[in-house]
């Protein structure tokens, strides 16, 4: 069964990225594809665009979309097997997920890490369960550790704007008040490695994320020295990653905001940011409204990313 979670799950980039340019200029064609097929939409997270964009790319391929927000009118899952079930939770994600799988053709799940237990987000436990006990295709929304239907959209955001074959692109840390996870940040690396570009990752020591997603990336501490030269700027926050600090916020260093003045070491690259984004913390005003934001473009790939994964996967069903 044909799922949408890794960057592996995307084939060849390079057809990847024809898919996508394939359904932007032809969002109706596959009407019949989806026609009679269901998606369900979970949602164990809040999501603007995430929520908007998969329905959307559902709705253009003929299906019907259903969203459940798992906080908002379901029963409160239980996710623990082997819980004497006593508490607040009436349901158990055993019974649920299969339930859930009897209504559709194809699943899309939003659950983020948890930052309780870096094993169980690292392993995909929420993830992994709707993949063995659903029957159905599973398309990941974001995940503990991964968000691929992002990153897809901002690997086709950056071939539709790059001027040179193997562009610079940088992934830079950013600060924020809140824990928030590392998938956008992991995913970004394991797409931008898989294309090859020159791709340099910067952070503040103690942010360094799982070697295993930053692969072959080169990592530099100094901000305004991996800005030098770059095409794209890539702003992201996330907590940290090694131990004893995971899931902790480490650093508010606001030297590490990006500004029109770090801008300007770059080869007038374009700013990139998967939204939502804290004004003036994560990037600062000018930088995000600037003629060389994508951060609207980008957001608006969502829908093409969204929609390129779900065909791939129901041209298999
Ligand atoms: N970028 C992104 O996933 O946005 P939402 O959280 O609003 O879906």
């Amino acid at each position: 069964m044909k799922n949408f979670i890794t960057v592996k799950d995307a084939g060849d980039l390079k057809e990847a990225f024809a898919k996508a340019e394939y359904v932007k200029k032809n969002p109706f064609a596959d009407q019949k594809l989806g026609n009679n097929r269901t998606m369900v939409l979970i949602f164990f997270n809040s999501s603007l665009r995430t929520r908007l964009s998969t329905q959307k790319a559902a709705l253009n391929l003929g299906m019907n979309a259903i969203v459940l927000d798992i906080n908002q009118g379901a029963w409160k899952l239980e996710t623990e097997r082997g819980v004497v079930m006593d508490g607040d939770k009436p349901e158990h994600i055993l019974e649920a997920i299969p339930v859930i799988g009897s209504y559709c053709d194809i699943i899309g799940i939003r659950s983020f890490a948890r930052f309780e237990n870096k094993n169980d987000d690292y392993e995909e436990k929420i993830l992994n369960e709707f993949v063995k006990y659903s029957g159905k295709p599973i398309v990941s929304l974001e995940a503990a550790t991964r968000h691929p239907t992002q990153t897809y959209a901002d690997y086709v955001t950056i071939e539709e704007h790059k001027t040179k074959a193997r562009p610079k692109v940088v992934l830079t840390w950013a600060p924020h008040p809140r824990a928030l996870p590392q998938a956008v940040a992991n995913s970004f690396c394991e797409w931008m490695n898989a294309a090859g570009y020159d791709f340099v990752i910067t952070h503040p020591h103690g942010y360094e994320l799982d070697p295993s997603f930053v692969g072959n990336a080169k990592v530099e501490y100094d901000q305004k020295k991996a800005f030098e030269g770059a095409d794209f700027i890539y702003a992201k926050n996330w907590a940290a990653y090694a131990d004893p600090n995971y899931g902790k916020v480490i650093s508010t260093d606001r030297n590490w905001t990006v500004d029109s003045e770090k801008m300007k070491l770059t080869d007038n690259a374009y700013f990139m940011h998967c939204l939502p984004i804290r004004r003036n913390l994560i990037a600062t005003d000018g930088v995000i409204e600037s003629d060389r934001s994508l951060v609207i473009p980008e957001a608006a790939n969502r829908v093409v990313s969204a929609q390129a994964a779900i065909k791939g996967i129901l041209e298999t069903l």
